[in-house]
């Protein structure tokens, strides 16, 4: 056996199928295809590789390119129990903080009734196209391309849609032409009802993130939506708190309408995680109404410290 044959055979044993090695004088190149890894999983796998084969005599450098045959699309669901706690101001803001953390973000509202997104993300005036029936994502100034479901119904008539109708148009939002995006936050509709349950089971999400707000009702209906997710056998990455505390624009004095701290007790209390605080303030909601979600701005620090949660969630899941 030559030297080169002995280096192949090591990092093949390693990789399992999923390496082409190829050497040429002391440079050794690896292909490792990663499809279905998780990136924790992918580093790690590389590493050995990088290990095992600079150990080998004569092995002057490693080089290792990991592909993905095709990208693998990860669904992350932003739920609560309850309407107007702030899902879709969270979905907007979280994928574009996990966009700017160098993820291939794409968005999708799968709320029916009050779709939101267009105009969160400024991109009202466009539609979908299609080809041979599959949609092409919205493009928005903030490179998240989107999907609405408010793009493609008719508002008055979808009042009637019953859980199977729904699902299979959340279907041709998710599988649309996405191109290189590999993760998707999806912004459900509030409420745990047959809806959410035929999509969350059908498009299995790889978690969901709930939003409350710190009130005692809100919380209780939070604990319906985690229970919700317990029950389809969706993790929960963890729960934000939003209008956590009123920052006076004038004065910049912090106060509590909703009071406080209460979400982050009722994680500690569910075993969940709790991953962020976003303030109740009037500037996230005219940035919202104006279709510019604060995540956007190079001083954000609301939303990119819950989006590095949730960047460290995925990466180990
Ligand atoms: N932290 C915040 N500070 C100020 N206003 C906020 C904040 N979060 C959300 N809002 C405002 O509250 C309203 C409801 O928020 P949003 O639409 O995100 O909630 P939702 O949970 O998606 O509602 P629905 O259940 O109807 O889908 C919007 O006008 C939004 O701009
Ligand atoms: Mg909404």
């Amino acid at each position: 056996m030559t030297d080169n044959e002995t280096i192949k055979v090591a990092i093949e044993g390693i990789a399992q199928g999923r390496a082409t090695v190829r050497i040429e004088g002391a440079r050794v190149g690896v292909v490792l295809d990663a499809t279905g890894l998780a990136a924790a999983d992918r580093d790690a796998l590389e590493a050995r590789i990088r290990d095992v084969a600079s150990a080998q005599p004569g092995v002057a450098e490693v080089r290792i390119v990991a592909t993905a045959e095709r990208s693998v699309r990860r669904l992350i669901a932003v739920a609560s129990g309850k309407g107007g706690v702030g899902k879709s101001t969270l979905a907007a803001n979280l994928a574009i903080a996990l966009l700017r953390r160098g993820a291939r973000v794409g968005l999708v509202d799968a709320d029916i009734y009050g779709p939101s997104q267009p105009r969160l993300m400024q991109a009202e005036d466009t539609r979908p196209t299609a080809k041979d029936k599959v949609l092409d994502p919205v493009p928005t100034r903030y490179g998240v391309p989107l999907l609405s479901m408010g793009q493609l119904v008719d508002p008055g008539k979808a009042i009637a849609w019953r859980g199977p109708m729904a699902a299979g148009a959340l279907g041709q939002l998710v599988e649309a032409d996405w191109g290189a995006v590999d993760t998707l936050v999806l912004d459900l509709p509030p409420g745990t009802g047959d809806v959410q349950l035929t999509m969350v089971q059908k498009y299995r999400p790889v978690g969901a993130v709930i939003v409350s707000t710190p009130q005692d009702l809100a919380l209780i209906d939070a604990t319906r939506a985690i229970d919700f997710f317990d029950k389809a056998g969706i993790p929960i990455i963890g729960l934000v708190e939003n209008m956590a505390g009123y920052i006076c624009p004038h004065c910049g004095e912090a106060s509590d309408p909703f009071g406080h701290g209460g979400a982050e007790a009722a994680a500690a209390r569910l075993g969940i995680p709790f991953i962020g605080r976003v303030p109740l303030t009037i500037a996230i909601r005219t940035a919202s109404d104006a279709g510019e979600p604060p995540a956007a701005n190079a001083d954000d620090t609301v939303f990119a410290p819950i989006a590095e949660r949730v960047a460290d969630w995925l990466s180990v899941h």
